[in-house]
């Protein structure tokens, strides 16, 4: 698996720069007293984590992944920088506890670049819709609670409610309606079977951004998405040392909002993006995925909201 196409980052420049560079406007090196340590909560194909061990002459990664394919992966291709890694297959969302567990008070820098990794689209069950796959889509493999279980034992309202809130769905009571009508006859086993379902019921036009979203809201509902990102952006603040950084990079609105909303909202932070930072033209060419990318970076200042804040014009 080592040797196969795992994950192309997003924004990796932009976020490093982000990440690496201290209140004071240039990155620590190794002449500080002391290492500097970073949290990468989505390790995926070790993108992100490579770049800050590279960029950073003595610091520490605090390598975290739910999906234990990730943490192998990486603990091949990142072999080489073993004495500066510690993996952890564990949820972001208990970032605090990580930390502590990984022998720290707290960190320099919290990266996250939410989503899936291209690994986990294309071989893992239940995510992809082009592929008939069994309706699992869980990250984390430990987890009971199943794509299969969400369509075949969620109710009508259950149901609803998930594709119109985590998906934005246009027909969501329809649809909901159908698969209840639908799984009395034959429950829902397989990627096709959804897509099956919507062929029936949404014009041809719709399909692809339909199936989209109606997999994007299983997806957020079945790994709990919104509420572990809510978590880890609660959680972040009090255990970043002062001038540290938080950075975000989310692929859809409900997750852009929710770190808007939570930089915003911190008293100890100070929003270093006033608007988000999206990928340029280059790299959407060469990396598709970068299309819906939005960065937002922010600074723990204990001064507060109330100091000036030098970076927004
Ligand atoms: C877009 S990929 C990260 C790619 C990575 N930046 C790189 O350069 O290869 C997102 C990763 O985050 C992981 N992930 C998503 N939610 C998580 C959570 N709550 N806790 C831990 N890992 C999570 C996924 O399993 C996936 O491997």
């Amino acid at each position: 698996m080592d040797e196969e196409f795992y994950h192309e980052p997003v924004l990796l420049n932009e976020t490093l720069d982000f990440l690496i560079n201290s209140s004071t406007g240039s990155p620590k090196t190794s002449a500080d007293s002391q290492k500097r340590v970073y949290v990468d909560c989505t390790l995926g194909g070790g993108g992100y984590t490579k770049k800050i061990l590279d960029s950073t002459e003595d610091s520490v990664v605090i390598a975290v992944d739910r999906d234990v394919h990730a943490i192998t992966h990486c603990g091949n291709v990142l072999s080489n920088y073993k004495e500066r890694i510690i993996f952890m297959q564990r949820n972001f969302g208990d970032i605090a506890n990580i930390i502590k567990d990984a022998g720290f008070e707290a960190v320099d820098g919290i990266v996250m670049d939410l989503g899936l990794s291209t690994y986990q689209l294309s071989h893992e069950a239940g995510f992809s819709y082009q592929q008939d796959t069994a309706l699992d889509m869980r990250a984390d493999k430990d987890q009971k609670l199943t794509a299969g279980d969400v369509m075949n034992t969620y109710d009508e309202k259950e149901l609803a409610g998930i594709f119109y809130t985590f998906g934005e769905m246009r027909y969501s009571r329809q649809i909901a309606k159908e698969i209840v009508q639908q799984r009395k006859i034959k429950s829902f086993n397989t990627t096709f079977d959804v897509v099956e379902l919507l062929k029936s019921k949404v014009p041809p036009r719709f399909l692809n951004s339909d199936l989209s979203r109606l997999f994007q809201a299983i997806r957020i509902e079945v790994n709990n998405e919104l509420e572990n990102l809510e978590q880890v952006l609660a959680e972040g603040t009090g255990v970043l040392n002062e001038g540290g950084r938080i950075v975000a990079v989310s692929y859809h609105s409900l997750e852009d909002r929710i770190v808007k909303n939570a930089f915003r909202s911190d008293e100890k932070l100070l929003v270093i993006t006033k608007k988000p930072v999206e990928a340029t033209e280059e790299e959407i060419e060469v990396n598709v995925r970068s299309r819906s990318a939005k960065l937002r970076a922010a600074e723990k200042n204990s001064k507060g909201k109330g100091s000036k804040n030098k970076y927004m014009k």
